[in-house]
């Protein structure tokens, strides 16, 4: 009896500590993977000849099986599709099941699109044993990616590729490849990410950024260079391990950034003050704002829970995860 093949991959959620909107235009951005991930496993089905998924990704929904269709107006089917393609792969001979299961939680900005768009690349990768190579899997998840977030500057599935603690940068320049640049710390940062609830479209807000920059460059210009400089000193604390007040007061003055690029929201400004009277060193949100999520700089464990516990009071949930060690 021939065995049946099988192909597994997994892809890393994220968020992003400096950066974000601001890298969009090219400027440095600082993001770690986090400790949740979206894990696919990809086996030979004889005799169905289409492809099945059981997508466990959303606990919440429950399982949810589906036959991929090609017209499917499913985005797990059109992701699908769109990496089958980029990898040259006839979607018309597959006879596979497709089970996902993931950790991540289930709000937006801590890249569950990318990982899942990684995880499936992933996945095909080692069943049709193309043999290829991280980077490659990134430029096809990338192509994935932008089915959900239009024009993404392409840090979220880097992240979720390479895992770690990354300095991105976008090339503007078209041909020319983003810097990738894995950073090392020496000590492990305490963070809390806050659910504010409220759905956001991350291609909008961007779109929105872009709009209000290319109308009034003299007002926002200047905006955009703070956020440069602040990222710089960043990484010099990153690269110190030092997670103190420090670093904190750098979250703060990014989240005042973005507010002023216009992707606040109330919810994130409560949050953070919500962190920062429990004690947390810094807070920002993280992402694309306009709800989603935020995170908090903590010193211990037990600012970590305090923190969480005053979310629940207020109607929120928290989660606790760490910056370097993925
Ligand atoms: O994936 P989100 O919603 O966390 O946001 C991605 C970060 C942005 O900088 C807002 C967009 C991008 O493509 O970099």
């Amino acid at each position: 009896m021939t065995e049946l093949k099988t192909g597994y991959g997994h892809g890393y959620g994220k968020t992003i500590l400096f950066g974000e909107h601001f890298v969009v235009h090219g400027i440095p951005a600082i993001v770690s993977a986090l400790n949740f991930k979206t894990a696919v496993k990809i086996e030979e089905t004889p005799g169905l000849n289409d492809i099945k998924f059981i997508d466990q990704a959303r606990p919440s929904y429950g399982t949810l099986e589906k036959i991929f269709s090609r017209e499917q107006d499913y985005i797990l089917c059109k992701l699908t599709g769109i990496l089958l393609k980029t990898l040259d792969i006839d979607i018309d001979d597959l006879s596979i099941t497709v089970h996902l299961d993931s950790t991540i939680p289930e709000f937006g900005g801590v890249g569950s699109s990318a990982a899942l768009a990684v995880s499936l690349t992933r996945a095909f990768n080692d069943y049709f044993k193309l043999g290829y190579n991280d980077e490659k899997i990134n430029t096809v998840a990338y192509e994935g990616e932008k089915l959900f977030h239009g024009t993404p500057s392409g840090i979220d599935n880097s992240i979720s590729t390479f895992g770690g603690l990354l300095w991105f940068v976008r090339s503007l320049q078209k041909g020319k490849k983003n810097i990738l640049e894995p950073l090392k710390t020496p000590a492990t940062g305490l963070l809390v990410i806050g659910d504010t609830k409220i759905a956001h479209n991350t291609q909008e807000l961007v779109a929105e950024v872009r709009r209000r920059k290319e109308s009034e460059p003299e007002a926002y210009n200047p905006i955009f260079e703070k956020a440069r400089k602040i990222v710089y000193k960043a990484r010099q604390l990153l690269e110190n391990g030092n997670f103190s007040q420090k670093l904190g007061e750098l979250m703060n003055e990014n989240h005042i950034l973005l507010n002023q690029v216009g992707v606040g929201a109330q919810s994130l400004d409560d949050l953070c003050t919500i962190a920062l009277n429990s004690g947390a060193h810094g807070a920002k949100l993280t992402g694309a704002g306009g709800g989603g999520c935020m995170i908090a700089l903590c010193s211990s464990p037990k600012i970590q829970e305090k923190i969480i516990t005053e979310f629940q009071s207020h109607g929120f949930q928290g989660y606790k995860t760490t910056i370097g060690l993925v």
